[in-house]
């Protein structure tokens, strides 16, 4: 590194902002395979697969009809309109194109919605183990973090009677996430009415992460949005990411009300601009397009959550539930003695197997590991191999 005169003076708030520890094990996973060890990837949350070939046709396609330019801030019209119809149609509610904003992914949602309501003191009530850019953004904003925790014994679901204990006067925002990573969880009509139930008509706003609507292996998915009273208080995320293999393109939205809509297209006119132009127009694709890719995708996940949960379950000190949805399995493994971080740690430098710390989901995450399932058969069987040789020797 290039010696610095000057000290680095970074703004406090960078202190509290947190990361995504699968981006860390992958470099990790890198280095140790620049040194010839052979590592089997379960640690990175994105589909193998390749985006669909319609998608990128017309991408292509876009790109040589001059859809290069600056588009606007809260998304081009030709993609709200579809975007609209698809939302009204899958949660049973009316959505105008007004109340959805395209942006860069489903992640700036998570950060622009909080820019847009936390106040510091602001309490912001998240599942956990869960996705870490949850906490990371409440904390940056000076916001209060509060965990509410999703139990294994409920088939990683919360307790709603935990949930309506964690509400006070200052809970602006509540985060929901079905299906759920890193467990796998999907919430059943039941628990969705039962969550509404606590929340009642206090004013704050629920954001209702569903970015693996479409990746559900048994029953169907339900949104809060659907329900009476919840539409004006819920920002629905979703987006392409997951659901079309096109994590690298870069391409999510949010529902919500169109006052809301405006400031959050003020934030993309401050940071983003807009959402590339070409990838909305591959997006209309991507949903009035055959979707028989996206039904054979969600297939393929189940196959091999079958035989990856199969096979966990076999190995001493692993018990591993079914998940519904999602690409993720979510063992326990308490009963290695192992903790969690220690464990992850050791699989990947004595077994090259890549995996998450439960710890990464937040410490409810203690005693469990996330593996991916969006790797192909044989190498998850060459993973459970490698991991039950491990125990062997080690356990
Ligand atoms: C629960 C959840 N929400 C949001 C995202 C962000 O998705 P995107 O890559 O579209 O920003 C992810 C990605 O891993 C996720 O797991």
């Amino acid at each position: 590194m290039t010696k610095t005169i000057h000290d680095l003076r970074l703004a406090r708030r960078m202190s509290r902002l947190g990361t995504e520890t699968a981006f860390e094990v992958l470099a990790k996973a890198r280095t140790l395979e620049r040194q010839g060890k052979h590592i089997v990837h379960l640690e990175i949350g994105e589909p193998d697969f390749d985006t669909p070939g319609n998608v990128i046709e017309a991408a292509t396609e876009a790109l040589h009809k001059g859809w290069t330019h600056y588009g606007p801030s809260a998304g081009q019209p030709e993609l709200r309109q579809p975007l609209a119809d698809e939302v009204a149609r899958t949660r049973h509610v009316s959505v105008t194109p007004e109340e959805v904003v395209v942006v860069p992914g489903g992640k700036p949602i998570i950060f622009f919605l909080m820019l847009a309501l936390i106040e510091e003191g602001d309490e912001v009530i998240f599942p956990n183990p869960g996705f870490p850019i949850y906490e990371s953004m409440a904390r940056f904003l000076g916001a209060k973090a509060v965990p509410i925790r999703l139990r294994e014994e409920l088939d990683f679901q919360l307790d709603v009677n935990e949930l309506a204990d964690l509400i006070t006067d200052r809970t602006r925002l509540v985060i929901l996430n079905s299906p759920h990573n890193p467990t796998g969880g999907v919430q059943t009509e039941r628990d969705v009415r039962d969550i509404a139930a606590a929340l009642g008509d206090r004013d704050l706003t629920v954001l209702s992460d569903e970015i693996y609507s479409r990746l559900i292996f048994e029953g169907a998915h339900h949104s809060i949005l659907s329900l009476d009273g919840f539409k004006e208080r819920t920002v629905l995320l979703d987006g392409f990411s997951k659901t079309y293999a096109m994590t690298g393109w870069r391409l999510g939205y949010g529902v919500m009300r169109p006052d809301l809509a405006t400031h959050i297209a003020r934030l993309m006119t401050n940071s983003n601009s807009c959402t590339a132009s070409f990838t909305q127009i591959a997006g209309v694709e991507a949903l009035r397009g055959d979707q028989s890719s996206v039904e054979s995708m969600r297939r393929e996940f189940q196959r091999r959550r079958d035989v990856f949960v199969a096979g966990l379950n076999r190995i001493k000190g692993f018990s591993c539930r079914l998940p519904k949805g999602a690409f993720y399995t979510f063992p326990n493994i308490k009963q290695t003695g192992w903790p969690s971080k220690k464990l992850a740690d050791a699989l990947l430098d004595d077994a090259g197997v890549a995996c998450l710390s439960g710890t990464a989901f937040g410490d409810f995450g203690e005693g469990y590991l996330r593996f991916s399932v969006a790797n192909s058969i044989e190498n998850l069987q060459s993973a459970l191999e490698r991991i039950e040789q491990w125990s062997k020797r080690n356990l």
